[in-house]
């Protein structure tokens, strides 16, 4: 489970908060298989009539989530990021008022080069959270998250199970290349639209 206090504590005094064993191992089995059996497209970047496919920058392939998602292990994720998202809310006074998910799958040779997720004021991403569905993940697989950080760089291996989360708009970071097939679901608490 998600220690929800220690996270918002941290996502205020660091930026970013992770934890590991989010998810028991069947969770993570259940969620990367129904990743693995979903119609995954081209991930794309940048936005609106620029919005377009670069596998120099990005090269993984998503499927987002719905309001209707019929699988149990999807439904349940949804709902406890929802109670999280309430949570940030009466500590923070965010104002998030929805969640905006994708599966992600890098296959072998994959990364998403260094960007933020939000940049503007006006960018309704303010939180984003993924959750690691690699049950085997092992050093030389590959794939960390790099965050740079004001003190350096750390790398977040991506073990099934594990959580990271960070402000949107405030940290940099890179999937590094990964050597295997790497599976997550990455999501972002989206600020009520202004
Ligand atoms: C993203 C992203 C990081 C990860 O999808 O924007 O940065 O570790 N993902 O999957
Ligand atoms: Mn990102």
């Amino acid at each position: 489970m998600l220690n929800t206090e220690k996270a918002i504590d941290s996502l205020v005094e660091k930026g970013w908060y992770e934890q590991r064993n989010v998810l028991s191992v069947d969770e993570v089995k259940a969620l990367g298989k129904l990743c693995q059996n979903r119609t995954l497209v081209k991930a794309a970047i940048g936005k609106g009539d620029s919005r377009a496919i670069n596998e120099g920058i990005r090269s993984d392939n998503i499927s987002w989530l719905t309001d209707n998602e019929t699988d149990k292990p999807v439904i349940e994720y949804q709902q406890n990021l929802d109670v999280f998202r309430q949570e940030l809310n009466q500590s923070l006074y965010l104002g998030l008022s929805e969640l905006e998910c994708h599966f992600a799958q890098y296959p072998k040779g994959s990364f998403y080069k260094a960007h933020k997720d939000s940049f503007k004021e006006t960018d309704r991403r303010s939180i984003t959270f993924i959750t690691y569905l690699n049950p085997d993940w092992k050093e030389g697989d590959g794939g960390e998250l790099r965050l740079y950080l004001p003190e350096g760089m750390v790398d977040i291996k991506p073990y099934g199970g594990t959580v990271i989360c960070f402000k949107s708009s405030e940290i940099l970071h890179e999937v590094l290349m990964s050597n295997t097939e790497r599976l997550s679901l990455t999501g972002w608490f989206l600020k009520r639209a202004m």
